[in-house]
C-alpha cells in the first residue's frame, strides 16, 4: 500500500453487484478513459485521468469513492484493528481528498455534515463495531472539529468496507440516486436493478438507428436504460402482456424520450420478420409462474420468435434464472452464445447471457 502521493490523483473505486464488475471495469475504460487496477467480488479499482462529476454518470456501478487506502492482507485477527487505525491516520491524505470530494460535491451550505459507515462480511475476531471505532480514531483530527456527525444525507461520508481478507476505505462521491435512478417511479416486484439493467444495455451494444426491443419490459427498467444510454438516437421499442406492468412502464420512461409501447404476447409479436438489431429482456424466473415446468415451453416459443423478429446477425442479451434450458432453446434456433455473467437476482442465481443470431450480412 503507498502513501497517497499529492501531485497525482488518487485512485477511485466503485461497488458493483457481483457479476458485474467487468463490464462496470469496460465502461470505465471506455467513457472515462480510466485504467482499471483490481477488480474483486462486487467491486472495481482504477485510475481516471479527471476526477469530476463524470464519475458519477457511470451507468453499471452503484457507488463511486475516492481511495483513501486499501489492503487485501487483512488477518481476521483483532491486530487488524490496530492497522486500520494507522492506515486510517497515515496512509491517506484526506486534506487532499476531501479537496476533491468538494470539487465533485460541492459543500451544501450551512454546518458541514458527516457520517462514518462501516461494513464488514466474512468471520472475524472483532465486530463490525470495534472496526468502525478503529476507523473512527485514525480519522482523528483529519476534518474540522465543528462538523457535525449526522445518520442521513451528510455532506461528506467515510466509509471503510471489510470483506474478509479484503478492506477498502475512502470518500463515498455518489448518492443513491447513482443506482435507484431518479425515472423509477413506479415500481414492479420483479423490476431490475438499473445497474443490471444498464449492464444489458452495454451488453447489446445498439448503434445510432438501430431498434432495440425488450419484448417483456415490465416496469420498463431495461428500455429506460436504453434511452439514456442511447440518447434519441437508438430506436426504443418495449411491450408485456400485463396492463398494469404497461403502464408503470409509460410513467417510468415519460420524461426520458420516446419509446414505442404496446400490449402483446411475446411469442406471437405483432412485428415484421427481421425488423429489430436488438432484443434485451429478462423474462419472467421460473420461481415467478406457477410451475418451473412452465419455463422451458415457454424459453422455447419466445426464442423462435425471438429469431424470426431478429435480424441476420442481430443480437440478444437475455437474463434468466435457468440459463441451462435458455441453452437448449437458443440451440434449437442456431444462436450463438459470446458471454454469460453469473449474477443474482432477488436472491436467486441467475445469468445474463449474450447471443448472435447468425446468417447472412445485416
Ligand atoms: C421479470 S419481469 C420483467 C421486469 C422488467 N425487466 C423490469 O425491470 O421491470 C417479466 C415480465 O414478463 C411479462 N410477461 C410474461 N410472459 C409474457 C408474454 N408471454 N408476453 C409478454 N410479456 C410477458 C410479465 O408480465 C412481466 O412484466
Amino acid at each position: 500500500m503507498a502513501k497517497a502521493r499529492t501531485h497525482e490523483l488518487p485512485a477511485c473505486y466503485a461497488t458493483t453487484m457481483p457479476g458485474l464488475e467487468d463490464v462496470a471495469g469496460e465502461e470505465i475504460e471506455e467513457r472515462l478513459g480510466g485504467e482499471v487496477k483490481k477488480t474483486g467480488p462486487g467491486f472495481v479499482v482504477f485510475r481516471v485521468p479527471e476526477i469530476d462529476a463524470s464519475l458519477l454518470r457511470l451507468r453499471t456501478t452503484e457507488d463511486v469513492f475516492l481511495l483513501a487506502w486499501g489492503s487485501d492482507q487483512l488477518t481476521y485477527r483483532a491486530e487488524d484493528l490496530d492497522r486500520i487505525q494507522r492506515w486510517t491516520a497515515q496512509d491517506a491524505d484526506w486534506n487532499r481528498l476531501l479537496q476533491l470530494h468538494h470539487a465533485v460535491r460541492p459543500k451544501p451550505k450551512g454546518k458541514p455534515t458527516y457520517h462514518l459507515v462501516a461494513q464488514m462480511t466474512g468471520e472475524h475476531g472483532y465486530r463490525r463495531a470495534d472496526a468502525g471505532k478503529a476507523f473512527a480514531r485514525g480519522l482523528a483530527g483529519k476534518f474540522p472539529a465543528s462538523w457535525k456527525p449526522v445518520e442521513e444525507d451528510a455532506a461528506v461520508e467515510f466509509w471503510l468496507t471489510i470483506h474478509g481478507q479484503r478492506a477498502v476505505c475512502g470518500l463515498r462521491l455518489s448518492d443513491k440516486t447513482m443506482r435507484h435512478r431518479t425515472y423509477k417511479l413506479e415500481h414492479l416486484p420483479a423490476s431490475l436493478r438499473p445497474t443490471l439493467a444498464a449492464a444489458m444495455v452495454r451488453l447489446a451494444d445498439a448503434q445510432p438507428g438501430q431498434i432495440v426491443l425488450d419484448p417483456m419490459c415490465g416496469a420498463g427498467t431495461i428500455l429506460a436504460e436504453q434511452l439514456e444510454a442511447g440518447r434519441g438516437k437508438v430506436r426504443t421499442w418495449g411491450g408485456d402482456l400485463d396492463r398494469a406492468a404497461l403502464r408503470a412502464a409509460g410513467v417510468n420512461l415519460r420524461r426520458l424520450g420516446q419509446a414505442q409501447l404496446a400490449r402483446w404476447d411475446a411469442t406471437r409479436l405483432p412485428l415484421a420478420d427481421a425488423s429489430v438489431e436488438r432484443i434485451v429482456s429478462n423474462p419472467p424466473f421460473g420461481k415467478q409462474l406457477s410451475s418451473p415446468e412452465e419455463i422451458g415451453p415457454l424459453y422455447r416459443q419466445m426464442l423462435r420468435e425471438y429469431q424470426r423478429v431478429l435480424k441476420p446477425n442481430g443480437r440478444a442479451v437475455l437474463l434468466v434464472g435457468e440459463p441451462a434450458v435458455l441453452r437448449d432453446a437458443a440451440h434449437q434456433v442456431g444462436w450463438q452464445k459470446h458471454r454469460e455473467l453469473r449474477v443474482r437476482v432477488l436472491g436467486q442465481p441467475a445469468a445474463v447471457t449474450v447471443w448472435t443470431r447468425p446468417g447472412g450480412s445485416s
